[in-house]
């Protein structure tokens, strides 16, 4: 599955829809992008494009403010969503790690991209969320899970996926070179 493939289908009406319910000026723009974002889970290139044209939001305004709030994502999101915490607890128990660890297990190789390949999980760095002790801890659908330390990450997210009846394809090529 290719990066594509995750991609939303885009119907340019909604869009004008919700233009003509929240306005057009420089001010609309964070309502409609989260108009946007609430139908599609981030904010598709077509979307941003259809309200550049239809409205009197330039592209670089629009893209100004879909970057400064941290509530927007400019790619597709995954099926579950992973947020690990680099708050500074979890910084010094090696946050990074758990980056690494489950960027490997995911099989996302490309530094601009968070989410797995097949749309199965995508990762978020999230700042403290409040369980410094348990530190370090990464939250899976709402789902806490703390004292990441060595392996616990990938272990933790493949009895995840086991449940979900996900697929890791980082793990997929693991077992493929093993054979
Ligand atoms: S720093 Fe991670 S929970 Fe506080």
């Amino acid at each position: 599955m290719d990066k594509s493939s995750l991609e939303a289908h885009v119907e340019p009406e909604k869009v004008r829809q919700w233009i003509a319910e929240i306005g057009s000026d420089t001010s609309a723009a964070v309502p409609i992008l989260q108009a946007i974002q609430g139908e599609y889970g981030y904010l598709p290139r077509e979307a941003m494009d259809l309200v550049v044209a239809n409205t009197e939001i330039n592209a670089s305004q629009l893209y100004g403010v879909a970057t400064f709030y941290a509530q927007f994502r400019l790619n597709p999101v995954g099926r579950h969503l992973i947020k690990i915490c680099h708050g500074t607890a979890c910084h010094v128990q090696g946050a990074d790690r758990l980056n690494t660890s489950l960027r490997h297990i995911l099989g996302i190789d490309d530094p601009e991209r968070d989410t797995a390949i097949n749309g199965s999980y995508t990762m978020e760095n999230v700042a403290c969320i409040g369980c410094c002790s348990l530190a370090p801890v990464m939250v899976v659908d709402g789902e806490t899970f703390p004292n990441l330390k060595g392996a616990d990450a990938q272990r933790a997210l493949r009895n995840h996926a086991r449940v979900h009846n996900e697929i890791l394809p980082g793990q997929q090529s693991d077992e493929e070179a093993r054979a």
